[in-house]
């Protein structure tokens, strides 16, 4: 029960979750092909750890890597971060969406069904809600109408993984849905480190900070919320990264599917995260008021009470921390991993 395939794991989440793991005494072995990451992030993760992590690099649809990692390793579960995550690209790029995203999942999964690994814990997201019907989200508000195909293979694979777990009782599926996931891990050693311009509120506001934009444009201020702008779940991502240890504990109950909200419960809009953050580096963020981006919905926040109450989890950061790591990260490597 020790040692845990994490997909993606070179990637954001996945490097925070490695550490968790490993602090918390499992056995770490990684896949990634480093389409969106570095091999750098793993070599931090051992630094902080002073533990090791396997790594291979390859591709989660590659039936040969995923069969020989899964026969030099005696693998407990799967922790499945693999996959494509930049909405509009997805809007843009379709079929590399669901091929990468949906086919990677189905040969990872077919494989590790002939070795008799059936425990998965999937990255899947709020945006799986819509519009959502109700606010706080509960888990048992209705899944909704995603506005991209990024949401679209979140909700189609949070489909086909319970129809898998629903034909074999052997299989434990949790899916996890994150809020807002940002921050980073206090050493300043592990982060977000997007390619090109962020498409995401705080890797934006970090480059603002740095100097390498001008300024953050917040997009609309007529929304019907208490200053007029987006109101989302910011989850620090160590705490994030914490979830998964607990959710890995609780495959060991054979729970079959489960599904929980990973977020604070608590919303802060976008001049909030602003404000909090200026205090945070110390200067002033400069802004611009922009029209709406189309997709986006007035407030998003999850009622994590479920997590609370059945994965022994809460998030314990606030906006503070969220803040201070995301800068401390940014400020200590202006240029990522590069
Ligand atoms: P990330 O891009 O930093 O990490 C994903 C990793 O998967 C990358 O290292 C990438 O190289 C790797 N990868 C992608 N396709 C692969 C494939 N076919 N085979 C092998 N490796 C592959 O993203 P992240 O922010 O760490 O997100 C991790 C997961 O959580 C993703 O599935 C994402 O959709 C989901 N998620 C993220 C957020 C967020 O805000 N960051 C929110 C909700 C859900
Ligand atoms: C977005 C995705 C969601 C995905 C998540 C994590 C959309 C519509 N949703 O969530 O599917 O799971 O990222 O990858 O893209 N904002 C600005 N200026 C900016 C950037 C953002 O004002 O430059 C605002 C947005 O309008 C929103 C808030 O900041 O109100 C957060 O935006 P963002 O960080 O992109 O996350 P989400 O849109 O919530």
């Amino acid at each position: 029960m020790s040692t845990i395939l994490v997909t993606g794991g070179a990637g954001f989440i996945g490097s925070h979750t490695c550490v968790e793991l490993l602090d918390s005494g499992y056995d770490v072995v990684v896949i990634d092909n480093l389409m969106n990451s570095s091999k750098e992030s793993l070599k931090r993760v051992e630094k902080i750890t002073g533990k090791k992590v396997r790594f291979y690099e390859a591709d989660i649809a590659d039936r040969a890597a995923m069969t020989k990692i899964l026969e030099e390793n005696d693998i407990y579960g799967v922790i499945h971060f693999a996959g494509l995550k930049a909405v509009g690209e997805s809007v843009e790029k379709p079929l590399e969406y669901y091929k990468n995203n949906i086919s990677g999942t189905l040969e990872m999964c077919d494989v590790m069904r002939k070795h008799g690994v059936k425990n998965i814990i999937f990255s899947s997201s709020a945006t799986v809600y819509g519009e959502p019907a109700q606010m706080p989200i509960t888990e048992k508000c209705p899944k909704g109408q995603c506005t991209n195909p990024y949401g679209w293979t979140k909700s189609m694979l949070e489909q086909i993984l319970t129809d898998i777990q629903k034909a074999d009782s052997e299989w434990n599926v949790i899916l996890l849905r994150y809020f807002n996931p940002i921050g980073a891990h206090k050493s300043g050693l592990i982060g977000e480190d997007p390619n090109g311009i962020p498409n995401n509120l705080m890797p934006y506001i970090t480059k603002v900070a740095t100097g390498q934009l001008p300024r953050v444009n917040v997009f609309g201020n007529d929304y019907p919320t208490p200053d007029g702008t987006g109101v989302r779940d910011y989850i620090h991502v160590v705490d994030l990264a914490r979830g998964h240890v607990n959710a890995i504990k609780k495959l060991e109950e054979n729970p079959g599917v489960k599904v929980y909200n990973l977020g604070t419960g608590k919303g802060y809009s976008v001049l909030e995260v602003i404000e909090n953050f200026s205090k945070a580096c110390g200067k002033e963020i400069p802004y611009v008021i922009t029209d709406r981006r189309a997709g986006d919905i007035a407030e998003c926040y999850a009622d994590a009470s479920l997590a609370k109450k059945e994965l022994n989890w809460e998030a314990k950061y606030g906006i503070k921390e969220m803040c201070e790591d995301s800068w401390n990260w940014q400020k200590n490597n202006p240029n990522g991993y590069r």
